[in-house]
């Protein structure tokens, strides 16, 4: 895949702009508060329709633009996939509360000039995005590597991202029934449609989440291996709130069990599973009015050598991972769609050390595209440089390097 033309209105602290972007690797310097940042999150935006780490849609319009009376922002993109040009574009409008309320975000996404639903982009624009902050995937709480995970399926596969954006509404539904129930007493069999909703998306989000994770395990196991010079293995391992697996007989003395597979169930079994239990945990959750099983409260794990990282993982150790989880993400991408995603790198080569910025250097000029920040165009060695095209960015615009 290739991004051909990247247009944005309003969007941080890019007023205007209309840029053509190369094939190959391609550096944006600039010193900081220039918009490196900005221009790369534009472009993963309009892959996800969501900014990453979870910041609000409302802080990419413009500061300026919120000064008018309906303020908005508008990104495009004009990309090639399966060797044909498409267009994806995302509008963000402000539109004014009436009589005093506030005002509400309203957002569209358009495909080859057609509206569509943000489950749609599984079918647009990919791009894998690197963040310093990213290491809180690992070492944060388990809504950051849900967010990872549900990012990089989602792109993928549309049946997973509608799955999801469903599952949220039914939760939310589960939850205020909960609470009414609480306060208003009811009947406990009220919550057997909502139950059956779950279980059904639910099932949809366990099956794929399984089997993406298994298939990073196996991308990143080599990818990390070579990063350590095989001095470490690396293992992602899935930890589900409800596990559709029957637990495994303890074992003493057998610290390092095999990680179950749990490829192997189908969604139907999953889903009749999942629907029990929701009725086994049902006083308990009328008791904490809110759903305490499902996705929702699913996590994973990264080990090397059988150490948990993120108890125990030092930093390189964990930015190394890092680094491995990202690259898998990559492979997986083309593996699944058949077309390489845009590799989008913020400000990551300064947290590496000598070895492993060359071993992703090397990586990054083999891609289609990748768009790679950085204040200090020093840490980019001599041939690397050479074989890119540099632009640089001055609050909020861009013009190629002297
Ligand atoms: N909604 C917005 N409207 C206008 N400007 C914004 C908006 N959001 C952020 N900015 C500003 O845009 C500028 C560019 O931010 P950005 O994070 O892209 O910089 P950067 O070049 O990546 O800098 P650094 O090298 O420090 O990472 C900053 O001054 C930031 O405060
Ligand atoms: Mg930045």
């Amino acid at each position: 895949m290739l991004l051909q033309h990247l247009s944005l209105t309003n969007v941080r602290n890019f007023v205007r702009l209309e840029a053509d972007v190369p094939a190959g690797p391609t550096l944006i310097v600039g010193a900081n508060a220039q918009g490196k940042t900005s221009l790369l999150e534009a472009v993963y935006y309009l892959a996800r329709a969501a900014s990453p780490h979870a910041h609000s849609d409302r802080q990419l319009i413009n500061f300026l633009a919120l000064q008018e009376a309906t303020p908005f922002a508008r990104l495009v993109a004009e990309y090639r996939r399966a060797d044909r040009l498409q267009r994806v574009e995302i509008r963000l409008v402000l539109e004014p509360g009436l009589n005093g309320s506030e005002a509400r975000l309203h957002r569209e996404v358009l495909l080859n000039g057609v509206k569509r639903r943000v489950s749609d982009l599984a079918g647009g624009l990919h791009a894998v995005l690197f963040l310093p902050q990213d290491l809180r995937v690992l070492e944060g709480p388990p809504s950051e590597r849900r967010q990872q995970l549900d990012s990089t399926l989602a792109q993928a596969d549309a049946v997973y991202a509608e799955a999801l954006s469903e599952y949220g509404k039914v939760l939310a539904q589960r939850n205020a029934l909960l609470k009414q129930m609480d306060e208003q007493g009811g009947n406990g069999s009220q919550l057997g449609f909502w139950d059956d909703e779950l279980a059904e998306q639910g099932a949809t989000l366990i099956r794929a989440r399984s089997l993406a994770l298994a298939e990073h395990d196996r991308l990143a196991s080599p990818i990390h291996a070579d990063l350590t010079r095989g001095r470490e293995a690396l293992h992602l391992e899935y930890l589900p709130s409800y596990d559709p697996l029957p637990p495994a007989p303890a074992q003493l003395g057998l610290p390092l069990q095999p990680a179950p597979d749990r490829t192997v169930l189908n969604r139907e079994s999953i889903r009749d599973g999942l629907r029990q239990a929701l009725e086994r945990t049902r006083s308990e959750d009328l008791q904490r009015r809110a759903t305490s099983l499902g996705p929702h409260r699913d996590d994973f794990r990264f080990t090397a050598n059988g150490i948990d990282l993120r108890a125990y993982g030092s930093r390189g150790q964990n930015r190394t991972a890092m680094l491995a989880l990202k690259l898998a993400e990559i492979e997986w991408l083309h593996q699944r769609t058949g077309e390489w995603p845009i590799l989008l790198l913020d400000e990551v080569l300064a947290e590496l050390d000598g070895e492993r910025r060359q071993d992703l250097l090397r990586r990054v000029a083999s891609l289609p595209q990748a768009l790679v920040t950085s204040a200090d165009i020093e840490m980019f060695e001599g041939q690397f440089r050479r074989a890119a095209t540099t632009w640089e960015v001055v609050a909020g615009t861009l013009r190629p390097a002297a």
